[in-house]
């Protein structure tokens, strides 16, 4: 009995390597230094594929920024949803697969933290979704011939 529960509890966290990267939050100060970078004024949307947490979209919520977070670990999206509840009005969470889905046409900034293996796919889907002069920031990890705009910590900033 004790197997199935422990397999029930790690599967999700197992699964996730097949579709994006393995969850581990951004602390607080890069997340200040992500959102600085994309400069979104308020009311603008952030979209944060593979949100985990919620991390960087509760630093938003408190400036103002409206955020969406894709995130498909159910466990962490539970996290997410408890996180991101007192800030409800400008967050939301969505329990999705972020591949399949369209990132919302007035997204005026993007947020990831993935894996070096998945960065050619995002941007040809960054490049299909997004509007011209939305400001894409990955944690870590390069966008593989695409010109970086600037680095700080760690934060590479795109610009689409
Ligand atoms: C490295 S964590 C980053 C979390 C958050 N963005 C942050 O910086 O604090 C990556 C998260 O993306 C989620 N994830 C990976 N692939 C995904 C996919 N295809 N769709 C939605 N979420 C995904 C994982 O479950 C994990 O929580």
């Amino acid at each position: 009995m004790i197997w199935l529960v422990a397999f029930i509890i790690v599967l999700p966290f197992s699964l996730v390597l097949f579709f994006g990267a393995p969850y581990l939050p951004t602390r607080q100060r890069q997340a200040l230094q992500a959102i600085k970078l994309l400069n979104l004024k308020k009311g603008e949307l952030l979209v944060d594929l593979g949100c985990g947490d919620g991390a960087v979209l509760i630093q938003a919520a408190k400036l103002g920024i409206r955020g969406i977070g894709y995130e498909i670990n159910p466990y962490i999206y539970i996290i997410a949803k408890i996180r991101t509840w007192k800030y409800r009005k400008f967050v939301t969470i969505k329990m999705k697969n972020f591949w399949d889905e369209t990132i919302p046409p007035e997204t005026k900034g993007v947020f990831v933290f993935l894996l070096d293996k998945y960065m050619e796919r995002l941007n040809l889907k960054l490049t299909r979704d997004l509007k011209p002069k939305t400001r894409l920031v990955s944690y870590s990890f390069e966008i593989p011939n695409k010109k970086i705009h600037k680095t700080v910590d760690a934060m590479h900033l795109y610009i689409y």
